[in-house]
């Protein structure tokens, strides 16, 4: 925005930059704030800042960076209720719940589903989140997918090409064939509207030759890569995205020793994603285990009307800390400067000069109460690149 915001007053801040403050978090006390054209300025002891066209006091409390959400699946139609309450009776999860979303989305008129991706965006806004990646894949015919594309367009900054979430219906039993259509006439379609191609590599989805196929062909179209690896079960998905200079692994539910190591070692953040696993009720990943082993980390909510219908990255850092293992400080920079890595913007994740002015005032006196406090709204005033998003002014 044009123009001056000055939080003042702020009893801890989170800058996640280690040079400005203490821990990985690099924490600062009793100071001040100014956004000027959207992007931080200048932050200083409380009561020296220069007067701003709108202030906001914080009062003390704790103000954080904006939450980064980093994979969500915001565009689609109908719900599965029913699915989920069958899980919680014993049912599995299987990748083949997502045709009844497939046929609900394909019907759906792209006012209807412009319109709830938009509430669910709104929705994720007023819980602090700032940053909204969102995907297609419930579309899986070039109009259906474009069309989803073109919606996510109007919603969220960072835009992904999910053709190859599974095999779309009228293919079955002909993977190559539909490989073909998302690498071919599908991608020329769809490469305009999006940044990123993700692929499921799972059985029940894609093969990792397939999946190599799709992300290959993206990546010549100068698209950056996702992978959905290692949800379900062990597999490849992991190793192709760190081979092919993937931003993000996704889920890494599922990892041997070869996968922490190649993760280790790579520009490849592993996004977790414990939103999915608490729905299925399924084993969560192992958190420690990669961060004792130096990978990037971040967490997102995945959501979607199947595995995670939550747009609450509060309730994804309480998952992580209380079911993964991580610091409440881990969580909190996982869900913000992680977030920002895995879609590979330095503009965000953190709080310091040059960063944009995208920040929460927390009902809190620090950042561990969102995990402490789980299931409790926190959030006071959600700020992006220097307004005052929610809540909404009427
Ligand atoms: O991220 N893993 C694949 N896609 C979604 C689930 C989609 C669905 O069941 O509708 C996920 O969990
Ligand atoms: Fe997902």
């Amino acid at each position: 925005m044009a123009g001056s915001l000055l939080v003042r007053g702020i009893g801890q801040l989170v800058t996640n930059l280690p040079q400005l403050g203490s821990g990985i978090l690099g924490v600062m006390h009793d100071v001040d704030l100014v956004v000027e054209d959207g992007d931080v300025v200048w932050i200083g002891s409380t009561g020296t800042a220069q007067a701003a066209d709108v202030v906001l006091d914080a009062a003390g409390r704790c103000v954080i960076p904006g939450f980064v959400d980093s994979h969500t699946h915001l565009v689609f139609a109908g719900d599965r209720a029913a699915e989920f309450a069958a899980r919680m009776a014993g049912e599995p999860y299987a990748a083949g719940g997502i045709f009844a979303t497939v046929a609900a989305t394909r019907s759906a008129t792209e006012r209807a589903l412009l319109q709830r991706a938009s509430e669910l965006a709104r929705e994720a806004e007023a819980q602090g989140t700032t940053t909204l990646e969102t995907k297609s894949g419930y579309g899986l015919t070039v109009l259906d997918e474009s069309r989803s594309l073109e919606v996510a367009q109007e919603v969220v900054e960072e835009v992904t090409y999910l053709g190859a979430h599974v095999v779309a219906p009228e293919y079955r039993g002909r993977e190559e064939d539909y490989v073909a259509l998302v690498k071919g006439p599908m991608l020329d379609a769809c490469a305009p509207r999006a940044k990123w191609c993700d692929v499921f590599c799972e059985e029940g989805a894609f093969s990792p030759d397939s999946a190599r196929e799709i992300l290959e062909a993206a990546k010549a179209r100068g698209l950056g890569l996702r992978v959905h690896a290692n949800q379900l079960s062990h597999g490849e998905g992991v190793r192709l995205a760190v081979e092919l200079g993937a931003a993000s692994a996704d889920h890494c539910t599922h990892l041997d020793s070869d996968d922490v190591e190649a993760l280790a070692g790579s520009e490849t953040v592993a996004t977790l994603l414990p939103g999915a696993e608490f729905s299925t009720r399924s084993a969560y990943p192992d958190a420690r285990r990669l961060l004792d082993a130096g990978v990037a980390v971040a967490i997102a909510t995945d959501c979607n009307p199947g595995t995670s219908y939550t747009t609450s990255m509060p309730f994804v850092m309480a998952l992580a800390v209380r079911e993964m293992h991580m610091t409440p400080d881990e969580a909190l920079f996982a869900a913000t400067a992680g977030g920002a890595r895995a879609l590979r913007r330095d503009d965000l994740g953190g709080l310091g000069p040059g960063k944009r002015g995208d920040l929460v005032v927390l009902n809190a006196p620090t950042a561990a109460h969102i995990a402490y406090r789980p299931g409790v709204d926190l959030v006071a005033t959600v700020v992006r690149a220097g307004s005052i998003i929610s809540p909404h002014s009427q």
